[in-house]
């Protein structure tokens, strides 16, 4: 794959102006981008539709988690907007999964790619354990993961300390790992951390890249920094 285009810029802005702004620094052909909960829910679609007359190939991270006909609903949505990815929580379970794959259709150049989230990389082991999860994160990826395949979905969300494990139980799915940090930057929120080298070196197919781009000083001189740590 080519290096550049593993790296999936998250739009985490609270605003359309502010968004955009940003997206309009970027090169759709070195970066994808993310929109989330904050800005879809700020803006609406027509996020989706500025960036896409951009050019820019766009994963909606909205982590649908519902019952199985509304979570169907949603992707079908989704992919409607013509959107390049989408993901569910794999907790939602396999017919939560299951009815999500249905809704896109098989795999081809006109569905987004479906993935599942399997345990937020802002989770530690504590935190696992207080939700009632007692096996620990390595077990729940690996719980998780296996529904993910079995539903035919394409590809997990981990953190990249799992990304190996999960392409050597799974080669064919993809791997989208956030808990991307700079040597020189603070972790914030996120618990299960790597640098964007090693994730990529541990199995990760694509980077998602939030604060350590979008709060640097110079954002677009960060990314260029960081595909050329890529090679
Ligand atoms: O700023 P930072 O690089 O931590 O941003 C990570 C992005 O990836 C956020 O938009 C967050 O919602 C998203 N994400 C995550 N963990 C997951 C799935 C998505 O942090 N498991």
């Amino acid at each position: 794959m080519n290096n550049h285009k593993r790296v999936i810029v998250a739009l985490d802005k609270p605003d359309f102006t502010s968004a955009i702004a940003l997206a309009e620094r970027l090169d759709p052909e070195l970066c994808r981008v993310k929109v989330g909960k904050e800005l879809f829910t700020a803006s609406g679609p027509k996020v989706v539709e500025a960036l896409h007359k951009l050019g820019f190939q766009i994963f909606l991270d909205l982590k649908f988690h519902d019952i199985p006909n509304t979570v169907a609903g949603a992707c079908r949505v989704a992919a409607d907007l013509g959107v390049w990815m989408v993901d569910v929580h794999a907790a939602g379970g396999a017919s939560m999964m299951q009815a999500a794959r249905n809704a896109l259709g098989s795999p081809g150049a006109n569905t987004p790619l479906l993935i599942a989230v399997t345990v937020l990389t802002s989770m530690d082991e504590s935190a696992l354990r207080k939700t009632g999860i007692e096996g620990g994160i390595d077990e729940q990826v690996k719980r998780l993961t296996e529904l993910v395949d079995d539903a035919g979905l394409d590809g997990a969300v981990c953190s990249p300390l799992e990304a190996s494990a999960i392409k050597r139980r799974h080669p064919r799915l993809i791997t989208v790992t956030p808990g991307i940090r700079l040597k020189e930057d603070a972790s914030d929120d996120q618990k299960r951390i790597m640098t964007p080298d090693k994730a990529v070196s541990a199995g990760a197919d694509y980077l998602v890249i939030g604060r350590s781009i979008t709060a640097a000083a110079e954002p677009v001189q960060t990314l260029a920094d960081i595909q050329q740590l890529l090679g």
